[in-house]
């Protein structure tokens, strides 16, 4: 028979990896709560004019990446590539415009899918950990949510970070770059990739984003988007750069930073691994959204911004800066047993251990007593429980501790009582 393997792109998250995963998890829902932002969790699933219409239809994204596939309906559906449409979709179906705190602060943490060129760091179905601040506009929010993204990586005691910031100001400054940008490509753009020569009339900014002609002299001398900027788009974007200075972020105004997404306006930013030694530096990125509520048929004026960071890339960070996540793999106790009756009590008792909340695992095969304890070891278990028919008759069991091998006899009784007061209540 023939195996069938993981599809292209995908990984399979074994237990060991998985704590990871899930001290990882833990720790960004802890942030965003202090910072104040609640969870939403929208379908993995949307309808495709959503994306089109939300991220772009220009987009790599949109062009090239997004599962798409008919329903039994015939509904065109897209396996959701990122977070912020469907966020958006949600606000403005669930009237959140209306609520009375505002901006509404939500974030999320979910699967999110690209059919994308596998390579280190990049899958086809990656989690997003990500958030949007909807509703209302002010340089405090675009430098809370900067320095909350730059934070994240610091918890983590990832400190080789830099934040590369730009304004992509307002959509009449865009449009007079973006005539400026054509102006200057046009002449030499056969010297281009065939991306770039589609781009030149539909998005030109996305040129400066590319990939295979980054090297090509007309990149550096193209004009930059921070001259195009009015004096008001100018004020705001200095005072983001204000409060990042009194937040302490690093960060560097990077004129040729576009992103790949249609929706930004203003503030942009993306958060790199500052290593010329490390290849795939983008750990992080967003921005901010004016129009975007509007373009998804929601209210006028609702203004947005936030950013996503992949939870594979946070590991790859974490593993270039050789970090270990500080995580508990023990149990509290095994239970060893000896002899039918033995066995037969290890079962109740480790299941009433396991009710009031102890990690505990039991032998379930009446192993030798050598194999019982290496499991325990195994376990990597904080105390080991050991009955014998002799203790029981003696309605005793024997405790020992593990990290010091002292044992003692505890009263069957008192034995619930006594880990309460060894491990501590739970
Ligand atoms: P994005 O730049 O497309 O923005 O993705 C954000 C982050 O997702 C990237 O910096 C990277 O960490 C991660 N990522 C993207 N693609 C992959 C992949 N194939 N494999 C692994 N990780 C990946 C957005 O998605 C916007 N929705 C961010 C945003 C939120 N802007 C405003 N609000």
């Amino acid at each position: 028979m023939v195996i069938i393997n993981i599809p292209r792109g995908t990984q399979d998250i074994m237990p060991e990896e998985s704590r990871k995963w899930q001290y990882i998890e833990d720790e960004l829902r802890n942030i965003s709560q202090n910072f104040c932002y609640s969870e939403i969790r929208t379908p993995i699933f949307e309808s495709t004019d959503l994306f089109a219409r939300g991220v772009g239809d220009t987009t790599d994204i949109v062009q090239k990446e997004m599962y798409t596939f008919f329903d039994k309906s015939n509904r065109s559906l897209t396996l959701r590539p990122e977070g912020t449409a469907g966020v958006v979709r949600s606000y403005i179906e669930n009237k959140l415009f209306a609520e009375s705190i505002k901006p509404q602060k939500l974030f999320y943490i979910g699967p999110m899918f690209r059919y994308e060129r596998k390579q280190k760091g990049r899958y086809r179905q990656f989690v997003q950990y990500g958030v949007e601040v909807i509703g209302e506009e002010s340089p405090r929010i675009d430098a809370e949510v900067v320095s909350l993204a730059y934070n994240i990586y610091k918890s983590f005691g990832i400190n080789n970070i830099k934040v590369n910031i730009n304004s992509l100001g307002n959509p009449n400054e865009r449009q007079e770059y973006n005539d400026a940008l054509v102006k200057h490509f046009q002449p030499r753009i056969n010297e281009f990739c065939d991306d770039c020569k589609n781009r030149l009339h539909k998005n030109p900014m996305r040129i400066l984003d590319c990939k295979v002609d980054a090297h090509h002299e007309l990149m550096s001398t193209a004009p930059k988007l921070l001259d195009f900027l009015g004096e008001e788009s100018k004020a705001y974007f200095n005072e983001v750069l204000k409060h990042l200075d009194n937040l302490n972020v690093n960060y560097e105004v990077d004129s040729n930073l576009v992103r790949g997404l249609d929706y930004y306006t203003h503030t942009a930013f993306e958060i790199m691994i500052d290593n010329p030694e490390v290849e795939l530096k983008t750990l992080c990125g967003g921005g901010r959204y004016n129009g975007l509520v509007e373009l998804l048929g929601g209210p006028t004026g609702e203004k947005g911004i936030g950013f996503a960071l992949s939870i594979e890339r946070l590991l790859l960070a974490l593993e270039n800066e050789n970090i270990k996540l500080p995580i508990d793999d023990s149990i509290d106790i095994f239970v060893v047993s000896m002899g039918d009756r033995a066995g037969e009590f290890s079962v109740k008792l480790t299941n009433n251990l396991r009710l009031n909340n102890f990690k505990v695992q039991n032998d379930y095969f009446d192993k030798k007593m050598k194999a019982q304890l290496k499991l325990a070891d195994r376990y990597n278990s904080k105390y080991t429980i050991i009955i014998g028919d002799t203790e029981l008759t003696e309605n005793n069991v024997i405790v020992k501790d593990m990290s010091n091998f002292t044992q003692e006899t505890v009263n069957i009784d008192n034995v619930l009582k006594y880990f309460e007061e060894k491990i501590g209540g739970k």
